[in-house]
């Protein structure tokens, strides 16, 4: 069976910029306690007239020039979003179009802060059937649209932004494994519960979050789920050169990687300037770290999301 492998990464992060300072100009909060709570000092906030598909645009166009190809050797787009552009077409075929892409597969995964890792876990399966020779997965949101700007429990830990990888063919494993997982008895404790219906929108159109239980729940699943990949693999702990987790909460970053005694001078940490940009959070990490030199070709890499649905999961790879 053929492998697949991260050839190239990429990522945009909108330019402006707003501090936890600027938010308590607004709202009763402060930087005192959001940087305490979930150690975020700021987040990007995408300008009125940027579109989810341009967020990830500009990522595309990044991890291609690092893959050293062409959108036209892309032939399946797999975009992860929770803030799709509109309600369809998905943002992968919006994202194919202004790239110059196809006409290969494109389509949207919705796994909410999960979506990188069950996009990149899709996209690796399809790959390895052998119909598809360079896959684009992103991994593109823009919160700051589906957030109550009054409401301090939830605005202040998000930030908009893209990430993307190209996945290539390999001889031997650069994705190693993949562990998905969701439990949608837990569906109401995140989530956005409007719809559009009849020309209206029905419910809420903002993220509504029980902190505590999402809290207590991912710090338990993402702990389980990094135990299940390193199982199913033989890998020690110490093999790992890096843990690249979902950015939501500098507590939760740091209580995984006790579990599986890594050394935070192992974890990429980006919570503090991105915060939470939930699909996009990992894919933004893996290409700063990739770009300032910490993650270098051959090492081993454990990307791991948890998000809105419940859903959870991870991916051991080798750069
Ligand atoms: N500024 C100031 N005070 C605040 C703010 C704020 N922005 N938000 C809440 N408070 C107040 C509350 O009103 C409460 O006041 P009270 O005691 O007078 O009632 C007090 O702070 C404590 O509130 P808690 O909700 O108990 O605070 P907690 O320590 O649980 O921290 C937080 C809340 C940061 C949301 C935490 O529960 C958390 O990080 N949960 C994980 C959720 C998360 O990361 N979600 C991201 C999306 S999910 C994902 O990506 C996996």
């Amino acid at each position: 069976m053929s492998h697949t492998r991260i050839v190239g990464t990429g990522s945009y992060l909108p330019a402006r910029v707003v501090t936890n300072e600027e938010l308590s100009r607004r709202i009763d909060t402060s930087d005192e306690w959001i940087f305490g709570r979930t150690g975020i000092r700021q987040r990007h906030i995408a300008a009125d007239d940027e579109l989810t598909s341009d967020l990830a645009l500009h990522a595309s166009r990044r991890a291609l020039e690092s893959a050293g190809i062409e959108a036209s050797e892309i032939d399946l787009i797999v975009v992860a979003t929770t803030t799709p552009d509109i309600i369809f077409p998905s943002t992968a075929c919006i994202l194919q179009a202004k790239l110059g892409a196809g006409p290969g597969a494109a389509f949207d995964v919705q796994a909410v802060c999960s979506g990188f890792v069950y996009a990149l876990a899709t996209a690796d399966a399809l790959m390895r059937t052998g119909t598809y020779r360079h896959a684009l997965v992103v991994g593109a949101e823009i919160y700051s649209r589906i957030l109550n700007w009054n409401d301090r429990t939830t605005c202040v830990l998000f930030g908009d932004g893209a990430g993307a990888v190209v996945l290539g063919r390999s001889a031997k494993p650069g994705i190693i494994g993949t562990r998905l997982h969701a439990d949608g008895r837990y569906r109401d404790i995140l989530s956005v519960p409007g719809s559009v219906r009849d020309g209206r929108v029905c419910g809420s159109p903002f993220l509504t979050m029980e902190g505590n239980a999402v809290f207590k729940l991912a710090v338990k699943v993402l702990g389980e789920v990094m135990e299940e990949a390193l199982t199913q693999h033989g890998i020690e702990r110490s093999q790992l050169d890096w843990l690249i987790p979902h950015q939501a909460n500098i507590r939760i970053i740091q209580a995984t990687a006790r579990r599986i005694g890594m050394g935070m001078e192992k974890v990429v940490v980006t919570v503090d300037r991105h915060a939470n940009t939930s699909a996009a959070s990992i894919p933004l990490a893996l290409d700063l770290a990739v770009r300032d030199g910490r993650i270098r070709p051959g090492h081993l890499v454990l990307m791991q999301g948890v998000g809105g649905g419940f859903t959870w999961g991870a991916i051991l790879a080798r750069m």
